[in-house]
């Protein structure tokens, strides 16, 4: 496979820690009855409870909260919250707040707690409730973490900023809409497969072609939905992690960027430097290639995004990503397997929880216990998570062994 990255990326330093997950917790996505401390009590216990040989809260000696904090809960000092529902009080609980990236952040600062020594297991949970609040209240948090003076008071959504990305994109590569149509209808039968994930239905071709516009040229089914779900990790110091499991799935790399946070203010609208700089890190730091690589989890937010990504990961050439997309790689029978859990796409996209969530379904698929969704051999993966327009990336590389 080509190596399409950015060579030199400048602030690009490698992390060179490694970790290793072993146990994690996912509750389903969607518009859920449970309120946040449900939701993440649920999560912790079923992460607790995924590990083999045993853990419990007294192992904890930190951990991360990833959260934006919608609506009426606790907005602030939420890290309370964690440590009470997951029976951790008197540990120490950072909340991380990246937009939408805040669980690679957070995934990204327990390896960097792991790396001081002196923690046995460390905590990762990725949380948001977004259903209980008003769609224009929800807009307005949602809106907050992109540009203000010239996004979001000009009225420019999410959907609205990813709209003007694809119709850039398609200017500058030729019509990509065959190729958006497949990102949603193979992340929707991805979906289909995961009983985690907020839909849980495969669409044709044909509905995607006729369901509403959104934000030209974006349909619905070119949109993440609007989801509630928390999702937890423990993670241990490689040395100490078969104490846990005999099958731990390793952090290899960690990598981490930003960029502007207005779109008007980069030098591209269709490529994220953020991710780009974040990839970089990450494979420098965990010493392996992209050619190693058996399954990618992206931050297809928006379908266009799911080609950004291909493209600034380093997978793909500028313009390239609908042609890999529409040869059917991507799919999860094919050399490529982008998004094995239905993206967030169809998974859903609980703001805090989603990076964490890119994590679990890599920790199912290494350990090959991903059901019938499952990416036969797989061994190396990546997750990109990324917050609003582009702004803010963290990139992870995970293997087995
Ligand atoms: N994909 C597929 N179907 C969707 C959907 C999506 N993203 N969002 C909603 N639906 C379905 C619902 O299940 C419902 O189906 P039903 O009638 O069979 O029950 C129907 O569409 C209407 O749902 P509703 O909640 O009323 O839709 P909406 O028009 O209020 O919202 C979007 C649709 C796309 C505007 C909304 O999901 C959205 O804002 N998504 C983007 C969220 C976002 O910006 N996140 C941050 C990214 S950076």
């Amino acid at each position: 496979m080509n190596d399409f990255a950015v060579k030199t990326v400048r602030g690009a330093q490698a992390l060179t820690h490694r970790a290793a997950i072993v146990g994690a917790g996912h509750t389903r996505f969607g518009a859920l009855d449970a309120g946040p401390r449900t939701l993440v009590r649920t999560a912790v216990e079923a992460a607790f409870g995924s590990v083999d040989k045993g853990a419990r809260g007294r192992d904890v000696g930190e951990a991360f909260l990833a959260t934006l904090g919608f609506g009426g809960h606790q907005i602030g000092n939420s890290a309370a919250v964690l440590a009470e529902e997951a029976g951790i009080v008197g540990v120490p609980v950072t909340r991380v707040e990246n937009a939408c990236a805040s669980g690679g952040f957070a995934l990204r600062s327990a390896v960097g707690a792991l790396a001081g020594g002196a923690r046995s297991l460390v905590l990762v949970v990725g949380l948001e409730k977004m259903t209980d609040v008003s769609n224009a209240r929800r807009r307005y948090w949602l809106g907050v973490s992109g540009d203000t003076e010239w996004e979001r008071l000009a009225g420019l959504t999410f959907a609205g900023v990813y709209g003007l990305i694809a119709s850039r994109y398609f200017a500058e590569h030729g019509d990509a809409s065959e190729a958006l149509a497949e990102v949603a209808v193979k992340n929707h039968e991805n979906g289909a497969l995961n009983p985690n994930a907020h839909f849980q239905k495969r669409v044709s071709r044909e509905q995607v072609r006729a369901a509403p516009r959104v934000a030209d040229p974006l349909g619905l089914y070119d949109c993440c939905p609007v989801s509630d779900g928390a999702v937890a990790l423990l993670l241990a110091a490689p040395d100490e992690a078969r104490k846990f499991t005999d099958a731990p799935v390793y952090v290899d790399g960690t990598g981490a960027g930003t960029d502007s946070l207005a779109v008007q203010e980069r030098a591209w609208l269709t490529r994220f430097r953020a991710t780009q700089r974040a990839a970089h890190e990450a494979f420098r730091s965990a010493g392996w290639h992209r050619s190693e690589v058996s399954l990618l989890e992206v931050h297809d937010c928006f379908t266009i995004a799911e080609l950004l990504a291909l493209e600034d990961l380093g997978f793909a050439a500028p313009g390239e990503a609908g042609p890999l997309t529409l040869s059917g790689e991507t799919r999860r029978t094919g050399r490529l397997p982008v998004n094995p859990d239905g993206g967030l796409k169809a998974k859903g996209h609980p703001i805090g929880a989603t990076g964490v969530s890119q994590a679990y379904e890599i920790f199912l698929q290494l350990r090959g216990e991903a059901g019938h969704r499952q990416v036969p051999g797989a061994h190396h993966a990546l997750a990109q998570n990324v917050g609003g327009a582009g702004a803010t990336a963290a990139v992870s590389l995970f293997s087995v062994g």
